[in-house]
This record gives C-alpha cells, structure tokens and sequence, in this order.
C-alpha cells in the first residue's frame, strides 16, 4: 500500500511469478495489477487484482481504511486480472454497491454472479459522490474490451485509466514515476500496447481526444507506474502508437530451418548497421527462453516504419511460426508499412510471393519483388547490400 495523495492509496500489487500474460506474452520483468481507493466520507475502490493475491490485497485495503467499510467499488474494465477479486471483495464488504456501465452488466453477472441490487449503473458523464470530491465515468470501448470506462477524479485532476497507458513491468515500492520512468518502461509499454491493445488504435484515438478536454494530472493505469512527471511522453507515445506512426527502422523478422534463410537476415542487419539504420532481429523458430518472440517482434512493428520478413518455403507455403507472425499483424490492423519479404527455397519458390500476396492485402508499401533464393544462402547469390540500399531509402 502507498498514499499517493490525500485522498488515493495505491493498493496494486506485483507480479512476478506469471511467465506468460495472456497466456501468450512474455514477462520478463513482471506485471503489475493496479487498484486504487479513494478514501472520503465514503471510501471507493476502483478495480480489482488478479486472483492469488487475495492477502496481500486485502492487507493493502486494510492498511489504508483500517475497519473502515469499502462503499462502493468501481470496475472500469471486466477482464480478469483486474475483476478476479470481486467476489471475494463482495464477501469481505457485504453492503458495497458496485459501479458499472451497462455493459458490464452481462459479464459481471457472468464472473461473478452479481445480482443487481448491489449494481449502481452509469451512462456517460454520470458520477457519484464521495463528500468532498466526486467521481464520474466516460467510456472509452475497446480499451480493451467493449465495456472499459475510465474514472475521472476532478478534484485530484486524475483519470483511473484502466488499461490505457498501462504497461508490462512491476512497480517500485513507490508507484508514481520520476523523470527516468518513461525512458526505462517505454520498451515495455511499446511491447504492451503492441500484444494487448494494438488491433484498436481507431478505439485509443477516440478515448485520447476525449480526455484532451480534461486537465489531467496524474493518470493511474491498472498496469505499470502511476503516470505524473512524464504525462506528455506517455500520452504522446499511445498517439503514435494508435495512429501506426512509427521511427524511420527496419524490424527485421524471420524463421529458419536450417540456418539459409537466417544467414540472410543477419547478413540485412549488418548491412543496415553499416548504414546507420536503426533495425531489430526476431527470430521466430528461436527455442532460446531469453527470446521475447513474436511479442517482441509486435513490439518493434509498433517502433519503426520497415518491415522485412524472411520465410524458407515450407509445404509450398510460408514456415509456419511466420504465417502466425503475419497473422499478428493482420488482426491488429496495422497500417501503413513499407515491407520487404526474402527466404530461402529448395524445389519451390512459394513463401516470398505469399508474405508479398499478404503484405498486399493489408496495403503495405511492398519494396521490388523481394529476394526468394534456392538452397544455400550466399553473398552470390543474394545481394543483401541492395536489399539494406532499397531499404534506407
Ligand atoms: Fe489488464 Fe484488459 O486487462
């Protein structure tokens, strides 16, 4: 538990045991699950933890409320990590009303069983009262599901967020950033936003102008530090990102068999490190714990404006873990690329015309006809130089 004002405690807690969130993303550096009470004449809390934490959560409400009954508790976003607990909230608060908006209502229900009696139903712009401050509730759909609202304090000049401008990373002791923050989580919230929030860049437009018209101090996102001293970076950071505006870069991205196709992705790099180009390398095939795979390959989508995907031929298609990756960026909607495709063929040039038949059908800036090559790679054979050329351009 942390004061953060005279009214808000932090009561998140860290993760640090899950491997993968979502089942699917990497986490190296942990994840917080933020929550927070508002503590006035009446006490709100604003979401939930994630399941596996009930003592030390309940422990963190203590410490700030003391005996004090929770009267209400907010659920700006339904999706389990932060809603795990609210049944157990229920049973530890008996006459708590629980505030929501109408489309919360089947899910909650669903979760949790919530009959509703105890449910306090918000349109948008409605607000509750707590004594001496307030708190009203705008929805901002598909950050990350159809039913998140935000939680707008105005007297504290601060907006619980839900997901939006969350990021993967535990949390210091103390939650609120400093100047560094930015610079040393914004790998990991690039990564975040890119796994998690990244098909609904349209959604995050909508949701940022809405708060534009707000004065906002201090946000509070259910994952990652409380956002104060780097407000401006971070609402910058998820107006590019939600706009697919990315860095002058390549992010070169790859899987290999036997090595042919891989050389010549190394050999791309080197030629663009020549260059001075800003690149990433993902190999997808690669079994080494360390790699963040196709999570971290997402992420570097979202960081530079070039794409180059190297696949050998496989079943006369493209190597599988590739289609997952072009998959990926399918159903995120990511627009505006410029990409290049090369691989390696033995019998059958087939995965270079299909990466380009699938970047095509997204409207990607497809480069030349890319550079399918038969059996091994080799400088003859395959004039990485001109591919790294076309690609600074
Ligand atoms: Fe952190 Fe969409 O839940």
């Amino acid at each position: 538990m942390k004061q953060i004002s005279e009214r808000i405690f932090y009561v998140g807690v860290n993760d640090d045991d899950k491997e993968l969130f979502e089942g699917l993303w990497p986490l190296p550096y942990g994840v917080s699950y933020n929550s927070y009470l508002v503590v006035d004449e009446k006490v709100a809390l604003i979401d939930t933890v994630e399941s596996g934490f009930e003592e030390e959560y309940v422990a963190g409400i203590r410490a700030a409320v003391g005996d004090r009954p929770v009267d209400y508790l907010v659920v700006n976003h339904m999706e389990p990590d932060h809603s795990s607990l609210i049944s157990m909230i229920i049973g530890l608060y008996p006459e708590i009303k629980i505030v929501v908006n109408p489309k919360t209502v089947p899910m909650i229900k669903g979760y949790h069983g919530v009959e509703d009696e105890r449910l306090i139903v918000m349109t948008e712009g409605e607000s509750i009262c707590l004594g001496s401050c307030s708190l009203s509730f705008h929805m901002i759909p598909m950050v990350h599901w159809p039913e998140t609202m935000v939680t707008w304090l105005p007297e504290e000049n601060t907006v619980f967020s839900g997901d939006a401008f969350g990021t993967f990373g535990a949390v210091a002791e103390n939650p609120v950033d400093d100047e560094g923050a930015f610079g040393q989580y914004r790998d990991e919230m690039i990564r975040y936003y890119s796994n998690i929030v990244g098909k609904y860049g349209t959604p995050v437009q909508a949701a940022l102008k809405k708060l534009a018209g707000l004065p906002v101090k201090r946000i509070c996102s259910t994952h990652g530090p409380i956002w104060e001293t780097c407000i401006s970076d971070v609402v910058s950071l998820y107006d590019r990102m939600s706009r697919y505006d990315a860095d002058r870069g390549v992010c070169i991205v790859y899987g290999s068999m036997y090595g042919n196709t891989a050389a010549a992705a190394e050999d791309l790099a080197m030629e663009l490190e020549r260059r001075g180009i800003p690149y990433a390398l993902h190999d997808l095939a690669c079994n080494n714990s360390d790699s963040l795979g196709l999570s971290g390959a997402l992420r570097d989508v979202f960081k530079y404006d070039t794409i180059a995907v190297g696949s050998p031929t496989y079943n006369n298609g493209i190597f599988p873990p590739v289609e997952a990756f072009m998959s990926a960026l399918q159903a995120r909607l990511i627009k505006g690329k410029r990409f290049y495709a090369f691989g390696s063929y033995t019998w059958a040039a087939a995965s270079v015309r299909l990466l380009n038949e699938r970047a095509e059908a997204m409207n990607f800036d497809v480069l030349g006809d890319g550079l399918p090559f038969p059996q091994a790679y080799t400088h003859e054979k395959c004039d990485m130089s001109a591919v790294a050329s076309l690609l600074s351009e």
